[in-house]
């Protein structure tokens, strides 16, 4: 028996494997068969790396509730080989792939929650699209090959409704690119929930416009500057600011509130109070920014990533126009540390800060319910397969979320007086640079020099 031996680049020599036999590892991700290989593709690279079949069996049971103690008596006895043996096998494996951020250790046991419906799912209708936005963390552009038919997204509305789940994000991809976008959004609204649109606004004319209006619809449209030029530029089509401003005011017009949403980057950060005026000339209701992470085809723009001094100036400026007689802010990251620190001490259950797999999720154009977009690829449960409710309520991977909670977050942020009020905020950008738990990658006062 061996480990992992077709891992290139797994590191020889010891790994502190003893150390984590009390704690609980999580390999998230999808593990392919083709014939006798076994394939997991690194959700950062897109690296194929091939296993055996010993080494699948080992991150088959690292699943989120076994500890790595469990796991190695499991498979020395399934083997009947000698535990330090097992355990000399099993350590480069484990370490790449801890080192590569794939693979996540607890000191707690996953454990399932039965929670009410999500207030909201962020639903990708497709992955299709008319631009080709440098930071599109679904790299848009062409359809999957496995999309949601309009038969299943009806099916899928039906589970909606009678779960009793008032509202849904219809995004993408360009959800309205769909030629049964209307269809899909309509049947949504018959059945009463609220629908919000995230488009990037080209393809509205002043039919759509007023289709909207009659649904009752909330859109958010995408613009990322009051530059023309550098807006094309990173949405990578020439023409697509006219296009999207010409939505917009075709939205006002139909008195369809809109939220203007801007992603940050260094592309764009000394535009954004420029824009937030253009924002409040054009009768927007609210203005959201939105800090980039990179994932998708993002990653291969990561000097678009903001430095988190730069992020807390820009923050700080929005936090104070809050005070004024300007349009609606949305809530902002980080924003929390503004007002007076809450003291230290967290509840031993105090969740993480991610709402994902909690409040809400995402479903993809494909039809895999996530906890967010960030974390395409996840071994998780599709809705052509299984009712949305079961996999709320069963999906290991929303349960693993559920369990997550703010003492898994290490270092700075434990000793942070605003711990009990973040809860250590988005886990997905951390995981995006390659250690889900450590403390915030995004936040000014873990790096305040950056
Ligand atoms: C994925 S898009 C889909 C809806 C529509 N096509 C649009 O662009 O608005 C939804 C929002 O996510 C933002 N977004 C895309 N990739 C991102 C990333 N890597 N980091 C942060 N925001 C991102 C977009 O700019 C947009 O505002
Ligand atoms: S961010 Fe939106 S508009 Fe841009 S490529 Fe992605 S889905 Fe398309
Ligand atoms: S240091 Fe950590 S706990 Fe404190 S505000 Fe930043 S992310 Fe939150």
């Amino acid at each position: 028996m061996s480990f992992g031996q077709n891992a290139p680049g797994a590191a020889p020599g010891p790994f502190s494997i003893l150390e984590r036999n009390e704690l609980v590892p999580y390999f998230p991700f999808k593990i392919n068969r083709d014939d006798k290989i076994w394939v997991i593709t690194d959700p950062f690279t897109g690296y194929e790396r091939e296993l055996n079949e010993a080494a699948f069996w080992l991150l088959k049971l690292c699943d989120g509730y076994r500890t790595l103690d469990e796991i190695i008596t499991e498979i020395s006895g399934a083997y009947n080989a000698d535990r330090k043996n097992v355990f000399d096998m099993s350590a480069p494996l484990l370490k790449k792939l801890t080192d590569d951020g794939v693979l996540w250790w607890r000191r707690e046991r996953l454990s399932y929650w039965k929670l009410p419906a999500p207030a909201g799912v962020l639903w990708d209708l497709t992955s299709r699209c008319n631009l080709r936005c440098r930071h599109c963390v679904v790299s848009a552009g062409e359809a999957g090959r496995d999309e949601l038919s309009f038969g299943d997204c009806c099916k899928l509305i039906d589970d909606f409704a009678t779960f009793s789940i008032p509202q849904l994000i219809l995004s993408g991809g360009e959800p309205m690119i769909r030629n049964d976008f209307f269809d899909i959004a309509g049947y949504a609204a018959e059945k009463g929930i609220l629908i919000q649109v995230a488009t990037n606004g080209t393809l509205i004319d002043e039919t759509a416009a007023q289709r909207l209006a009659s649904i009752g619809a909330c859109v958010q449209v995408s613009l990322d500057s009051s530059e023309p030029a550098v807006h094309d530029n990173f949405r990578q089509c020439p023409g697509s600011w006219q296009k999207t401003m010409k939505g917009i005011e075709l939205l006002i017009k139909a008195d369809v509130p809109v939220t203007l949403a801007a992603t940050v980057t260094t592309m764009n950060i000394d535009n954004i109070p420029r824009l937030y005026e253009l924002a409040n000339e054009m009768g927007i209701t609210t203005f959201r920014i939105l800090p980039f992470v990179p994932f998708g085809r993002g990653k291969y723009a990561d000097e678009l990533e903001v430095a988190p001094a730069r992020m807390r100036e820009l923050t700080m400026f929005l936090h104070s126009e809050k005070e004024k007689d300007g349009i609606n802010i949305a809530p902002m990251e980080f924003e929390c540390t503004f007002s007076p620190p809450h003291g230290h001490g967290i509840d031993a259950g105090t969740r993480i800060g991610c709402d994902g797999a909690i409040s809400y999720c995402t479903v993809t154009s494909s039809g895999e319910v996530l906890p967010c977009n960030y974390f395409s690829g996840a071994q998780t449960e599709n809705v052509k397969e299984k009712d949305f409710r079961w996999i709320w309520d069963n999906s290991r991977f929303l349960n693993y979320f559920r369990s997550l909670k703010a003492s898994d977050v290490k270092g700075f942020c434990q000793d942070c007086n605003w711990l009990p009020v973040c809860r250590g905020s988005c886990i997905a950008a951390n995981f995006a640079h390659g250690d889900i738990f450590q403390s915030n990658c995004h936040c000014w006062l873990v790096h305040p020099e950056k």
